[in-house]
């Protein structure tokens, strides 16, 4: 069974121009114990998405339609005192640029536990004992309980955060760009602590990243988003070894392949539309090399192929275009 289930999700940003489509008619779902990874580029909805499924999204973003089924329950319809029990207890987040988000006037180890107390009715020393395993936990060490923020490294920080997200035992962790502006190494260390930890209480995760190298390793689905749409959905290694959606495959090749054999980088050209007044169709027909008629009149619906699913006009009547 899905442990999460998103279904024609809508969210908007009331803007005075309009509405803005951040994210428009958008589902998927995630089993229990998958990675699911979710990318694309920068403003196509992937943190709106995040944010919604913790019921985040503030004015002037509203979600407009859909549901969110959560363990059989629309996150949609419950109070806010039911949400405050799934908060961090169910589903946690570790936010975009999350490691500047830590109180410079706190210790690390009084977040971590402020955030037990919150979610968990326990005492200060209690909390404080739980604060230290935690920082155990992502390696850091019980004895930087008393550190400020300021006496850590991006990464380390990444990793107070990471501890805050997981204190109060979550079942689905939302990482949102958990690895962006940090240098290599340190990217490979947080990478294998998420993996462990993942292992280790059998998290569910939601993996939002750029970079499609960092998908590919550790995610067992993508689901591909596109100027507030999910252009594809599809198991990992199939999605690389044979893209179906021409801006899957141009997301591919715009990146350093760590699965295939080296070949040139390509941009992709021209910008996604605007998401207050789109054309018509479907919104990457101005960057696609597949261009037909059809694509700037009817948006395309979703294709399903052999478990996999493409929202693009090339698989009307075939199966197998080759992208
Ligand atoms: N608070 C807001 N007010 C108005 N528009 C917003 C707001 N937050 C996001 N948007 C718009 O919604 C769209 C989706 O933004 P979102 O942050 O979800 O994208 P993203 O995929 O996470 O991008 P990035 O990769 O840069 O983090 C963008 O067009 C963005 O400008
Ligand atoms: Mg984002």
């Amino acid at each position: 069974m899905a442990l999460l289930e998103v279904k024609d999700l809508s969210i908007y940003y009331q803007m005075h121009r309009g509405d803005a489509k951040a994210v428009d008619g958008v589902s998927f779902s995630i089993k229990e114990n998958e990675t699911l990874g979710l990318i694309g580029e920068s403003g196509c909805g992937k943190t709106t998405i995040a944010l919604s499924l913790l019921r985040f999204i503030r004015p002037p973003g509203k979600i407009t339609g859909g549901s969110i089924i959560y363990n059989g329950t629309n996150i949609l319809d419950l109070s806010e005192d039911g949400m405050r029990r799934l908060r961090g207890n169910e589903i946690a987040i570790v936010r975009q640029e999350a490691q500047n988000a830590l109180n410079p006037v706190l210790t690390v180890g009084e977040q971590i536990a402020e955030q037990i107390i919150e979610h968990d009715k326990v005492d200060k020393n209690t909390a404080w004992q739980r604060a230290k395993d935690q920082l155990e936990l992502v390696g850091i060490g019980a004895d930087r309980v008393r550190s400020y923020p300021h006496e850590f490294s991006g990464g380390m920080r990444q990793r107070v955060m990471i501890a805050i997200a997981t204190a109060n035992y979550p079942k689905l962790l939302i990482l949102d760009e958990p690895i962006t502006g940090l240098d290599v190494i340190v990217q490979r260390q947080l990478l294998k602590l998420i993996a462990d930890l993942r292992d280790r209480f059998e998290l569910t995760i939601i993996f939002i990243a750029h970079d499609l190298s960092v998908i590919a390793e550790n995610c067992d689905r993508v689901v591909v988003m596109y100027a507030g749409k999910v252009a594809e959905n599809s198991n990992t290694s199939d999605l690389y070894h044979k893209p179906l959606h021409p801006y899957s495959s141009a997301l591919i090749s715009s990146y350093p392949s760590i699965l295939g054999e080296r070949q040139e980088l390509k941009s992709i050209p021209g910008a996604p539309p605007s998401l207050v007044n789109p054309p018509p169709g479907c919104l990457f027909a101005d960057r696609c090399e597949h261009v037909m008629d059809i694509c700037r009149q009817k948006i395309p619906p979703e294709y399903d192929i052999d478990g996999r699913s493409v929202a693009c006009h090339l698989y009307e009547h075939s199966k197998e275009p080759q992208v």
